[in-house]
């Protein structure tokens, strides 16, 4: 029952899209491409359709969903009050990966914001998503597509995976660019914070701005001291089947440590996958191994990691051991999303 619609992100076919855009407007649910990683979108101002999101993804009611819009007059119906800084970074971000928090205006419904009285919007920049926003013409609710608690989708495999036979339709519109989800900031605040990590970097947004602070619950990755201001970040989250083992240190000690470990966990006979990375990977001697990207660019770390940590699933591997990245730059999202798959599972060597 689910319309699979293939579009080339390069060259839309409006009427295919047109579809899509109608399923929308009457309420249905759509999967499709954006920048960072593949959303499930519904009419954000209709709570029947937002339930169905949440039923399709097994999502707990009370994790807010971001509000996605096409045109920036858009906004102002959706929110009660425009912060100087906001408009800064919508100015320099938008249309991009950078979610903001704002006081929600009476029109955004409460299962839209988990309860909230804030409402999360952003602006996409991938065409697809763009030209679909813009020709269902009301804004679109639009969480990750993915199972809930599963990593994100960022290619077209495992959006059908997850979400066939559970939405409306899926538009099969390539992989994605990014790979990790938007930056979240709450800019209510006076001091603006990241409640999430994303792929707009926090050295990036203090060069619009100034200071910004990363909600602690965050920063240490949330080792459990904090609550998160981001409900979302208290679920179990982007967690493959296998365990998953991150180990920390300095590179050669991390690829000796990775090697020990893999060694004793396979003499009790588990499987184990090594998450390693270009620089690395010739280096190891047994195992599953997939190189997650480039540490000279951790750009194709981002754009690889929930690719490769559902690869890991698909070779049946029991425990993933994974090296980690310098928590500078796109790295605190990198990391952010890999200390969740691990569920702060970290051995330091
Ligand atoms: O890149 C992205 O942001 C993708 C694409 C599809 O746009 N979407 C995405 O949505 O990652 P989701 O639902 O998987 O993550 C939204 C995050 C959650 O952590 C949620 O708790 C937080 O944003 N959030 C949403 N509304 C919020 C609010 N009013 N206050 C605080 N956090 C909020
Ligand atoms: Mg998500």
């Amino acid at each position: 029952k689910t319309s699979i619609i293939y579009i080339d992100k390069e060259n839309i076919d409006i009427d295919r899209l047109e579809k899509s855009a109608k399923i929308l407007k009457n309420g249905g649910t759509v999967a499709f491409p954006t920048e960072t990683v593949y959303g499930l979108g519904a009419n954000a101002l209709d709570e029947d359709a937002v339930k169905k999101i949440f039923q399709a993804k097994g999502r707990p009611s009370d994790n807010p969903l971001i509000v996605h819009i096409a045109r920036y007059e858009d906004i102002h119906r959706l929110i009660k009050e425009l912060p100087e800084k906001a408009e800064k970074l919508i100015n320099a971000f938008w249309p991009g990966p950078l979610t903001l928090i704002f006081k929600k205006s009476s029109l955004v419904p409460k299962s839209v914001t988990g309860g909230l009285d804030t409402v999360a919007v952003r602006m996409p920049s991938h065409p697809i998503a763009k030209a679909l926003i813009e020709l269902s013409s009301v804004p679109i609710a639009a969480p990750s597509a993915n199972i809930s608690g599963k990593p994100s989708t960022t290619k077209e495999t495992h959006v059908l995976k997850d979400l066939k036979g559970r939405v409306d339709a899926i538009i099969c519109g390539g992989d994605v660019d990014v790979g990790v989800e938007s930056t979240v900031v709450d800019i209510t605040v006076d001091t603006p914070m990241i409640l999430r990590p994303g792929g707009v970097t926090k050295e990036e947004l203090e060069k619009v701005i100034g200071e910004v602070e990363v909600d602690p619950a965050v920063k240490n990755s949330g080792a459990g001291e904090f609550i998160p201001k981001s409900p979302g970040m208290k679920y179990t989250h982007y967690s493959p089947n296998a365990d998953v083992i991150l180990i920390s240190g300095e590179l050669d000690n991390m690829v000796r440590g990775i090697e020990e470990l893999r060694l004793a966990k396979e003499s009790e006979g588990y499987r184990v996958g090594i998450m390693a990375t270009d620089e690395t990977k010739d280096k190891y001697k047994g195992g599953a191994i997939i190189s997650v990207g480039k540490r000279g660019s951790l750009e194709t770390v981002a754009a690889n990691l929930f690719k490769v940590l559902r690869e890991f699933d698909e070779k049946g591997v029991d425990i993933i051991l994974a090296e980690t990245f310098e928590e500078r730059n796109i790295g605190q999202a990198i990391m952010n999303r890999l200390m969740k798959a691990a569920g702060h599972n970290v051995v330091r060597v």
